[in-house]
């Protein structure tokens, strides 16, 4: 296993089966919050074995983009919904339970957003709801007739569609709408009714606690040999490193790159922090081969390869030359596990490719101590061990650097300017009090020119645009409304500050249909 015993074996645990939704993460969050354990495991998963070894205490089946009467519409066995244990069904699973328990679906009005229903039964799962409580729907199909035994809780006041119900003699519950995204106020509070009254799932998962139990699972794993870790000063490298450093001590050797495409004063301040931590640092200065690579080379997907190829290659050249090290450690977290089609327990059964990290033929057995964690888990951890809110609170920054933030070919005039604006715009969303508002804030320069007037003769320079966008995961993004006093401060510091600027533009467009790097 990469990264020691799941917590499912110490804690009450919510299995989550997921459907293809869009949403299923912020369920798995909702739980987590609840300070109960929770897993996803896609449907095409759900085994026996699975089971056996999750042990769940309940069960969530979330929504999906498909429709239970589609060819091969996604489904689960039969015997999961006879275990006894309490299980609620969200949207697609609400159907899908409805079909396989003798109820009917049918495709009907679509039900989009902002949605009333009636309480039309009392229940555990509905309690502390008023009589009527708006709820957000995104369904075409519905449940026209209840599963057998079930009995109906809450309609749509418009449609009178059946929007909640019981099956009291199997502990099955399901909701149309979804409790689990913000537009449904009391929804915290029914997944906190599943999860707490029916369910009885006891509070135990608190990460703030996780700290020793990750540090002695270090420990007890990589035994007396060593261990790699690439830090980029980024909040899940930091944690992992800290993490293993504490467990290891100088075994550990934790490894930054500076690949001259950093922040202003960021290898300072990275080895800093992590020094500062009692983490020793092996600082790689590869600067001058990172940019003669890139000379010339003007293709996004080129400059990527280029980072990419060099980066692995570093640790390749570290590793020869350190053959006591053993194990990767690696800040990899839940999203990206869970995106890599891991199920719990299927480590034991093969080893899946290493996610978003060093390739494999470093040769080195990975350990992956936060691959249970979300990242305001990590967050919370990293509070924990004392590291200090500028690093928990830093914004992520692409692994390429500044590289994606430089429209065609990496220049050091335009390195220079990135750099100069982005710590100005950094700078300015801090002290409007915004940094932690918003995902990301940084510039971005590209080869246009703006003709401009500077101390009465005619000048030429580049164009910076200014990116600050608001983000839950930076999945899908929307430019941030920041005040214009804002961003005029901004464009007259750039203006000023950076001689080879004659214009900043402020990039109103969302994700999608744009990305949030130019590149
Ligand atoms: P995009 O530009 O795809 O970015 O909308 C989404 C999020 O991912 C970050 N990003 C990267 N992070 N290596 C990284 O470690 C990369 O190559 C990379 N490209 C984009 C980006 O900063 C944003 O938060």
């Amino acid at each position: 296993m990469r990264g020691g015993e799941p917590p499912y074996k110490r804690h009450d645990t919510v299995l989550i089966v997921d459907f293809g939704g869009q949403y299923t993460h912020l369920i798995s969050r909702r739980v987590r919050e609840l300070n109960v354990y929770s897993e996803i495991v896609p449907y095409t998963m759900v085994t026996e074995e699975l089971i056996a070894e999750v042990k769940p205490r309940a069960i969530i089946l979330s929504g999906g983009p498909s429709s239970v009467y589609a060819p091969n519409a996604p489904t689960i066995p039969r015997w999961l919904l006879e275990q006894g244990i309490p299980l609620l069904g969200i949207c697609y699973g609400h159907q899908l339970i409805a079909r396989m328990l003798g109820g009917r679906v049918e495709r009907g009005y679509g039900e989009y957003g902002r949605v009333v229903v009636r309480i039309v039964r009392h229940s555990k799962l509905l309690h502390g709801w008023a009589s009527r409580e708006v709820v957000w729907m995104s369904h075409s199909d519905y449940v026209a007739e209840p599963p057998r035994d079930a009995r109906i809780l809450a309609v749509s006041e418009e449609t009178g569609y059946i929007a909640a119900y019981e099956i009291p003699s199997m502990n099955i519950y399901g909701v149309q709408f979804h409790p689990e995204v913000s537009h449904t106020p009391k929804g915290k509070m029914l997944i906190r009714n599943f999860v707490y009254r029916i369910a009885g799932c006891r509070p135990t998962w608190r990460v703030e606690n996780l700290a020793e139990t990750l540090i002695e699972e270090i420990r007890s794993r990589v035994g007396g040999s060593h261990a790699l870790c690439a830090v980029s000063g980024g909040v899940d490298s930091t944690v992992a490193a800290v993490l293993a450093s504490r467990a290891i001590g100088d075994r550990l050797h934790a490894v930054f790159v500076n690949h001259g495409l950093l922040r202003e004063g960021e290898p300072e301040e990275v080895l800093k922090t992590l020094r500062g931590l009692g983490v020793r640092v092996d600082y790689i200065d590869a600067s001058e081969d990172f940019l003669s690579a890139l000379r010339g080379v003007v293709d996004p997907e080129e400059k990527r390869r280029i980072i990419g190829r060099l980066f692995a290659e570093i640790f390749e050249d570290y590793a020869a030359s350190h053959p006591e090290i053993e194990w990767l450690i690696q800040g990899t977290t839940y999203p990206d596990v869970i995106e890599s089609g891991a199920v719990p327990g299927a480590d034991r059964i093969k080893t899946h490719h290493n996610v978003g990290g060093l390739p494999e033929k470093l040769g080195l057995k990975v350990l992956e101590p936060l691959r249970y964690l979300y990242k305001d888990e990590v967050r919370r951890l990293g509070l924990a061990l004392g590291l200090p809110e500028e690093v928990v609170y830093r914004h992520p920054f692409p692994g390429p650097g500044l590289a994606v933030r430089i429209i065609g070919e990496v220049t050091p005039v335009k390195l220079r300017i990135v750099r100069r604006a982005s710590r100005i715009v950094e700078e300015e969303v801090r002290r409007a009090g915004l940094y932690r508002r918003v995902w990301q804030a940084f510039a971005v320069v590209g080869d246009d020119r703006w003709v401009g007037v500077k101390g009465d003769r005619r000048s030429e320079g580049y164009i910076v645009t200014v990116r600050i966008v608001e983000s839950e995961d930076g999945m899908t993004a929307d430019w941030a409304r920041v005040p214009y006093e804002v961003l005029d401060r901004i464009a007259r510091r750039i203006t000023m500050e950076i001689p080879e600027v004659t214009m900043v533009t402020y990039a109103v467009t969302t994700k999608p249909p744009a990305t949030i790097e130019p590149c």
